[in-house]
């Protein structure tokens, strides 16, 4: 009890300060005082993972492959892809697990949606659908079918997956989990500005408007796809030393170097729930290190419950046409 107290107080210190939860410190001292229990047991799930051929996608398909899980790595660059495969054979034999590559380049709606046909056919029960691939990117970068590339990877392909899958997440009651970031807590939803042009293009600007809206699509998919089983939850990973993040925020990872997460203490938290039942928890929650975390830190990025709800049906309208758009058939 007095542990708990301790535990809960510690917690609620590190959360409050932001830089103690964010940084490697938050998880050495939950994992500690909370008794964090080891995974179970992945045998017989299927999940799916985008983004995993780098940094915190590699690392979680890296542990539940060897948990037993078979995992179905989506990467965009074949080679690297086939070469994360074959280092996991060893560990799939070993677990009873399996790890298979779906080639698909996120940015494009086009392969996406041939990406969803493909594990329509391959995995008929989808346990966990894992939305982590994302980017920072600091040039605006319009794709091929006309749309920003950030909200192209973090908000219109994961709605294209997460919908063509529905009958298979359905078939497992399954949980879709998205990899949000602590810099959603500076931006306020608003459709009008989430599309930013080459002129006012600003990456941690688009980069954080993306996340924000994952939360929203989020609340959309456990409004729409609850009656079929389905959850949708949000996972914060905290800062950790990724090739992601040495790349797009090169400052921030020398200046904080020592204190950034491993990718294992990135992906704890990903992999617990992943692991664990989904349907035993509320849907639309946002989790660091094993606790549910609020959504909004700052007063002025909150909406009404009111303007929320429009706000969500909004960005699925919106979605709707700009894949209908990115997808139509060529002249
Ligand atoms: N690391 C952190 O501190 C941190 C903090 C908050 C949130 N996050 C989030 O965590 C997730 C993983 O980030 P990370 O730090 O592990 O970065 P990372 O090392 O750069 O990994 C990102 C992964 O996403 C893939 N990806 C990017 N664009 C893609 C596209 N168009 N199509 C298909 N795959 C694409 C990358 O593919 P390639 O391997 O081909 O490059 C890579 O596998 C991201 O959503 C990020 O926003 C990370």
């Amino acid at each position: 009890m007095r542990s708990s107290r301790l535990a809960r107080l510690v917690d609620q210190t590190l959360e409050a300060s932001v830089v103690g939860s964010f940084t490697t410190i938050g998880p050495i001292l939950r994992r500690r005082l909370e008794h964090w229990e080891p995974f179970p047991s992945a045998a017989g799930k299927h999940i799916i993972i985008t983004g995993a051929t780098s940094g915190l996608g590699l690392k979680a398909a890296e542990i539940l492959v060897g948990l037993g899980a078979n995992v179905h790595l989506v990467g965009r660059n074949e080679t690297k892809l086939n070469s994360v495969i074959d280092n996991l054979q060893d560990s799939a034999r070993k677990s009873g697990g399996s790890a298979t590559g779906h080639v698909c380049d996120l940015s494009l709606l086009r392969s996406t949606t041939k990406l969803v046909a493909e594990l329509q056919q391959a995995v008929p029960e989808v346990h966990v659908l894992i939305h982590n691939a994302g980017a920072l990117l600091s040039n605006y970068t319009e794709t091929t079918e006309g749309v920003e590339q950030t909200l192209a990877v973090h908000v219109l392909s994961p709605e294209v997956l997460t919908r063509g899958l529905v009958d298979q997440l359905a078939a497992a009651n399954g949980q879709v989990i998205t990899m949000t970031s602590g810099g959603m807590y500076s931006e306020r939803f608003d459709l009008q500005t989430l599309e930013m042009t080459k002129a006012n293009y600003k990456g941690t600007v688009a980069y954080a408007r993306a996340k924000r809206a994952q939360t929203l699509l989020t609340m959309a998919w456990n409004e729409d796809l609850s009656s079929d089983g389905v959850s949708a939850h949000l996972v914060h990973p905290g800062w950790a030393d990724t090739p992601g993040v040495d790349a797009s925020l090169p400052l921030f990872s020398t200046v904080m170097g020592p204190l950034l997460r491993s990718p294992e203490e990135g992906v704890d938290t990903l992999v617990w729930l992943a692991t664990s039942d989904g349907s035993a928890r509320v849907p639309g929650q946002l989790w660091l290190d094993r606790n549910p975390r609020p959504l909004h830190k700052l007063r002025r990025t909150r909406l009404t419950t009111v303007e929320e709800s429009a706000a969500k049906d909004a960005l699925v309208a919106w979605c709707n046409q700009r894949i209908a758009r990115a997808t139509r058939p060529h002249d």
